[in-house]
């Protein structure tokens, strides 16, 4: 069984090549999470690093500081999120949280093929918007670092502190 302790987000990738089929398993694991209402309301665009053309251009999205070490990933992704429901065109207030959950499927797809995930809030909405031509309606949720971890990236690393049980969830019991 995957053991999700394993995952972390590595700030140096190995910068090696992944098979584009390596890839695509990755991302069909997104497919198959739960969204409200199955509306799947999620979009994936992809730059392979053998692409060095597609890649170069979603580097140059992201923020400064993560430009340093995502250009060393295999593949960079965006996430975008449909805000509207396909089935009565109404707000979906769950786009961004299925979203998120579609990128969870895919952290595991990946650490079962011992390669990492790294999301990222750092890259500039409007560059991302122009470079993907979003129609409007969809929104760019994440960019997202694929990649192997190079060597000496382990997930004990000293940030990754995690909050103790009690402060996470808590248990009701009846009288
Ligand atoms: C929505 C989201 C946005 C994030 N944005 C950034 C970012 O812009 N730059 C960065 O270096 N890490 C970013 N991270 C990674 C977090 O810092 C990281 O997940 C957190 O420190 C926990 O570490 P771990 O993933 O190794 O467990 C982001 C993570 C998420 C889920």
């Amino acid at each position: 069984m995957t053991d999700l302790r394993n995952r972390f987000s590595p700030k140096v990738f190995d910068k090696s090549v992944i098979e584009e089929t390596n890839v695509t398993s990755i991302m069909e694991a997104a497919s198959w999470a739960p969204s409200a209402y199955n509306e799947q309301p999620w979009l994936f665009h992809i730059a392979l690093r053998q692409d060095e053309q597609a890649f170069s251009s979603f580097v140059k999205v992201l923020t400064e500081s993560n430009q340093e070490w995502a250009q060393n990933a295999s593949a960079l992704v965006f996430s975008v999120a449909r805000r509207e429901r396909k089935r009565d065109g109404l707000k979906n207030d769950y786009a961004f949280y299925d979203t998120g959950q579609a990128v969870a499927h895919m952290t595991i797809a990946a650490l079962q093929r011992d390669i990492q995930i790294h999301q990222m809030q750092g890259f500039v909405a409007a560059d991302c918007r122009r470079l993907l031509a979003l129609p409007s309606g969809f929104d760019p949720v994440t960019a997202i670092a694929i990649g192997r971890p190079a060597e000496g990236q382990v997930v004990d690393m000293p940030h990754r502190v995690r909050k103790e049980n009690a402060e996470v969830f808590v248990i009701h019991r009846g009288d």
